[in-house]
């Protein structure tokens, strides 16, 4: 590159090393492997329960009991984690999302139950009200507006009964001002300075995320839109402040969400700040991949594929998604 006379045609043909599959895996830049992944996973109440998500082909809600089993099978793939997420029905939640702060909620006792039985796994809890709150937003709503310094308060106490459940990585996605650094100190304060934060930086107020609010129960029940703590999409210099302030406030990694129609940001944060980068292929970037397969419109595990390994040439050192066991199997193969 730095002296373009030595790439000319026809002493240099760009196809050469493409003409063969064992060259092309040694030229490949990037690498996809199970290491990659940090598998998103949506629980529910119950026992034996496997329940289709209708926007989401292929996934559903578990149990608890399922989630052990989704946990063993994570370790037999070689994926290191999951994340995971509770469905609560639209009748169990409350202006003021209190069961987000019940040491025996569903997130709680998934993590009790998947850490005694598969304690090599890492765990990662999202922190944020929206699970909870029957207006659907990931913060108190007052007259309006979200609350940010109120909800802090809230979001740290969250952090520290997922902690103590035995999460490992604490992974807030609210977006308010400054939750990193309180929840760190929070964390710290009760000991817990060995679990780690994964914030979700650079959040975007995204339609993609619609299949994750029917997966979550939060479809009907969200009265507006996030835009007033989410990022606009049009913005990229705003996601470089929003990375740098929770960087300096603590977090051990930082997210980009969604992922593919982001992956310009992933590049920008990685370059900027060379810090331990995710994405998050969300739940709309996997229904639009899975409907477009069952209708025939492209081969879904190709698509799958080059989507996730997408994210690694951007940048990403590893990718939240839900197509976790289904592309480490593929890769198997
Ligand atoms: C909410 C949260 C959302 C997702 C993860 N945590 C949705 C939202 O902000 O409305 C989206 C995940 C997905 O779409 O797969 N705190």
């Amino acid at each position: 590159m730095n002296n373009p006379a030595l790439a000319r045609y026809p002493a240099t043909r760009l196809r050469r090393p493409r003409m063969a599959g064992w060259s092309r895996r040694l030229f490949a830049e990037a690498r996809l492997g199970p290491d990659d992944f940090i598998w998103a996973i949506i629980l529910i109440e119950g026992q034996n329960v496997r329940e289709p998500i209708a926007a989401m082909p292929g996934v559903c809600r578990l149990s608890i009991d399922e989630a052990v089993k989704a946990a063993k099978h994570a370790v037999s793939l070689g994926i290191p984690a999951l994340a995971l997420f509770p469905y609560t029905d639209a009748n169990d939640r409350t202006p003021k999302g209190e069961e987000a702060l019940n040491p025996d909620n569903l997130m709680c006792r998934a993590a009790r139950a998947i850490k005694d039985a598969v304690p090599e796994i890492g765990l990662m809890a999202d922190v944020a009200l929206d699970p909870y709150t029957d207006h659907g937003h990931d913060g108190l709503l007052q007259d309006g507006e979200i609350l940010n310094d109120q909800t802090i308060d809230i979001l740290v106490q969250q952090a520290i009964i997922e902690a103590q459940a035995g999460f490992d990585i604490i992974a807030p996605s609210d977006m308010m001002d400054g939750r990193i650094g309180a929840i760190r100190n929070g964390l710290d304060a009760k000991g817990l300075h060995n679990v780690q934060i994964m914030a979700y930086a650079a959040k975007y107020a995204s339609a993609f995320y619609g299949p994750y609010r029917e997966a979550i129960g939060s479809a009907g029940v969200l009265k507006g839109d996030k835009r007033t703590y989410q990022m606009d999409p049009a913005n990229s210099d705003e996601a470089l402040r929003e990375v740098a302030m929770d960087l300096a406030e603590g977090a051990d990694s930082i997210m980009i969400k969604p992922g593919m129609p982001y992956l310009d940001i992933i590049r920008r944060v990685k370059d900027a700040f060379q810090a331990p980068t995710f994405a998050f292929q969300v739940s709309g970037e996997y229904a639009m991949i899975k409907a477009a397969a069952q209708n025939g419109w492209l081969d879904g595990e190709r698509a799958m594929i080059e989507s996730l390994i997408s994210f690694k040439r951007a940048g990403a050192n590893g990718i939240v998604t839900y197509f976790a066991a289904e592309a480490a199997e593929a890769l198997q193969r």
